[in-house]
């Protein structure tokens, strides 16, 4: 049921932490992965440690933000392989920490271009070939913070609120294609991203206040779970939002 041989898999934001751990673990399981972020170099590093380790994978770098480097992407993953099985919209930014009064609309333009209008566009080229083929699986990652409100995680909250609805939506009209649609919603997970919460002991202490765990997540957390979604096992899941957590929503 978690064999990937065969299938071509593309993450985005695959060059570092929750990404970069999603990339090696479809290659495990035999996928050719595409390897994306904006930096090339960052991610024909992952390559090489997949093809290191026995696996297959290819880099493209694309912002996410930037819709031409959007549809490249799509373009150059289609050509190289031929299909995308799996399709992983794991990139995200949070440049702005703070009460949503203080947003000003250049931070607000850059949140939403690439934690939504960039994975929507680059989701739809992709499964348009996915619902004239065999179908697929695409995986949404959103955060807790698009679930319920955090103090200074606004705008991204709000961006995470629309990629679960995204999700819901994608899921509905694509179904019929057989296309499923899922979505990831991980607590603190200890990453670049989340390093000031996780080194800061005040922060951290703050932030593990309502995790029934008591402890912050790590990326093979993430990962697993995403492998499961896009495997055969998850056949009859879709529209689905799956928090990991630790029991912090719970
Ligand atoms: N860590 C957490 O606690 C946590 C919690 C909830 C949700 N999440 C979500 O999990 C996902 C992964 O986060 P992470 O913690 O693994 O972050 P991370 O360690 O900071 O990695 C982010 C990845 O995204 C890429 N990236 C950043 N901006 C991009 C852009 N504009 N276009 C394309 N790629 C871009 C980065 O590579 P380059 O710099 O090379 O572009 C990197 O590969 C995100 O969607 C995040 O919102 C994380």
């Amino acid at each position: 049921m978690f064999d990937f041989k065969g299938k071509n898999v593309l993450v985005t934001g695959g060059s570092r932490g929750i990404g970069r751990e999603i990339c090696k673990q479809f290659a495990k399981y035999g996928a050719k992965v595409i390897v994306s972020s904006r930096k090339l170099e960052a991610c024909e590093k992952v390559v090489e440690e997949i093809e290191r380790e026995g696996g297959e994978a290819i880099a493209v770098a694309a912002n996410m933000g930037k819709m031409d480097e959007v549809m490249n992407l799509a373009n150059r993953s289609l050509e190289e392989c031929g299909y995308i099985d799996v399709l992983v919209n794991n990139a995200a930014t949070n440049p702005i920490f703070g009460p949503i009064l203080n947003t000003e609309e250049k931070a607000w333009d850059k949140i939403m271009d690439v934690n939504l209008k960039g994975p929507f566009f680059l989701s739809l080229r992709i499964a348009q070939k996915m619902i004239e083929g065999k179908g697929g699986s695409i995986i949404n990652i959103a955060s807790t913070a698009g679930l319920r409100s955090w103090p200074g995680l606004g705008v991204y909250g709000i961006s995470k609120g629309a990629i679960v609805q995204m999700t819901r939506q994608m899921a509905r009209e694509w179904a019929g294609g057989n296309v499923r649609v899922n979505c990831v919603a991980p607590g603190l997970i200890d990453t670049d991203f989340s390093k000031v919460l996780i080194v800061n002991q005040a922060l951290r202490e703050e932030a593990l206040k309502t995790v029934s765990m008591n402890r912050h997540g790590v990326v093979s957390e993430i990962a697993g779970l995403v492998l499961f979604l896009a495997s055969d096992a998850a056949s009859y899941i879709t529209g689905q939002i799956i928090v990991a957590d630790g029991g912090g929503m719970c």
